[in-house]
């Protein structure tokens, strides 16, 4: 075999199913290999360095080098590197975990569920919602309402509550008993004239209408992040979940709030539904509860519907679910000396305090040519490219300017993300800085002026 065929790229190509990835092109362009973190930045296997304006894919909350979490990992696997969950057996870390999350939930809550990944957390509130519905005798009342737009995972049942076409292209999801309301989004939904106010009040009123439609009877859940984050970054409107909870209470449908993104201070709150006054039933959460040094998601879900699920056990015995590593003891004691990192570097209050600046230099790309909209909330945001400002028209999805942006930033030495109608997704790790924020903005609208000379050639 030659060099080159032994090279790292061409062993991936010839061996390699990327997760989200043109497989097409894949086989072209090969992958681009990262070897090491510090900080916010990542480098790649030719030594050249990037700040990771994404944190990874949301999640790398404490950057790329936290050494606290490396112990932490080592001293459990050096104690117990795995022990399971299932049938009355525990490990320390997963119950220390559980009780800090509790403790410190949003909205009272009584229990948490372990899971591998923000899908399966979402998978396990499907599973959960339709347990809860069998078990008080309403088999009928089935059906989940997500949004379009929304991101939810992958895992059939967290694809059905995905509102993005890329994850359904023929995989034949949604499944039956998902269905799917408006996209929040006022940039593009609003109608002429209509204030940010009145927008939400019309969407709430299409949710009510669609619940009647199909029958308050037969819908059991609806799940929204409390701000669309793959989606675009979108956060609510004006008066959006004030006046979709009401409807929810009223047709007795619970709420899951999708706290896989918003989660552990990204808005500057521990959970965005405070951030946004929200009253889920159930939240899901995963990506930086562990800063993302470890894969753990979880469910954590209120004492309404867990008394129910006991009263599933005295009908059925076992509660009927759970992954092997559920509660696996190394993620819970790294998502556990993640907590205690954030709680002693006042995690919250950092982003309080650098946060302004992030929104500020975010706001201020909204006077570039090619910026139609920037939104954002703490420390996430979006920027949407137009083809025509006043118009708000986008580019044709086959002009691939957002992906011109987000490969040029790249080679600028910024990672940052292409989404849904060209817009750019901004979510550094929650340790950056005001002097880094300076940079990620500075390589970023520089990038945007290199943009518009894409844009002529067009
Ligand atoms: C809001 C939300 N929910 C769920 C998921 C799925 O999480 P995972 O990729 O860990 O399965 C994601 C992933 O980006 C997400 O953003």
């Amino acid at each position: 075999m030659n060099q080159l065929a032994n090279s790292p790229q061409a062993r991936d190509i010839a061996n390699y199913l990327h997760p989200f990835t043109d497989l097409a092109v894949h086989r072209t362009v090969g992958p681009h290999i990262f070897h090491r973190g510090e900080g916010i930045y990542v480098f790649d296997d030719e030594g050249r360095k990037y700040i990771e304006g994404l944190a990874g894919l949301w999640c790398a909350s404490l950057g790329f080098s936290e050494k606290r979490l490396a112990e932490a990992a080592t001293r459990q696997m050096e104690t117990l590197p795995f022990y399971h969950n299932f049938a009355h057996k525990a490990v320390e870390p997963a119950i220390e975990l559980a009780e800090i999350l509790v403790e410190r939930a949003p909205v009272p809550m009584s229990k948490v569920f372990f899971t591998n990944s923000g899908s399966e957390a979402n998978d396990t509130q499907v599973k959960i919602v339709w347990y809860y519905n069998n078990i008080l005798g309403r088999p009928e009342k089935k059906k989940i309402i997500a949004r379009r737009g929304a991101y939810h995972g992958i895992t059939l049942a967290a694809a059905s509550l995905t509102g993005l076409q890329y994850a359904h292209n023929a995989f034949d999801v949604p499944l039956d008993r998902f269905l799917h309301t408006d996209c929040p989004h006022y940039y593009h939904h609003a109608e002429a004239g209509e204030s940010e106010d009145q927008f939400s009040s019309r969407l709430a009123a299409n949710l009510e209408t669609l619940i009647e439609k199909e029958g308050p009877e037969t819908v059991a859940a609806f799940i929204a992040e409390p701000f669309l984050g793959a989606g675009g970054v979108i956060p609510p409107p004006q008066g959006y979940f004030e006046k979709i909870q009401p409807i929810l209470e009223r047709h007795d449908i619970l709420f899951i709030a999708d706290e896989v993104i918003s989660g552990f201070y990204r808005t500057g709150d521990l959970f965005a539904t405070e951030t946004y006054a929200l009253k889920p039933d159930l939240i899901s959460m995963a990506k930086a509860l562990s800063a993302a040094y470890q894969p753990i998601g979880g469910v954590m879900l209120s004492e309404k519907v867990h008394e129910v699920l006991v009263e599933g056990s005295r009908k059925y015995g076992i509660f009927g679910t759970g992954f092997t590593y559920s509660g696996h003891p190394v993620p819970t004691a790294v998502a556990l000396e993640t907590q205690k990192i954030y709680q002693e570097r006042d995690m919250g209050g950092h982003v309080k305090q650098v946060s302004p600046r992030f929104q500020q230099r975010l706001q201020a790309l909204a006077d570039h040519s090619l910026v139609g909209e920037t939104r954002g909330v703490g420390l996430i945001g979006g920027v949407e490219l137009v083809r025509d400002k006043a118009s708000r028209e986008n580019f044709k999805p086959a002009e691939k300017v957002g992906p011109w942006v987000m490969n040029r930033a790249t080679e600028n030495g910024l990672i940052v993300r292409a989404m849904f109608n060209d817009t750019i997704g901004f979510c550094p790790p929650l340790i950056i800085d005001e002097r880094q924020i300076d940079d990620l903005f500075d390589i970023f609208e520089r990038t945007l002026d290199e943009g518009k000379d894409y844009v002529a050639t067009l």
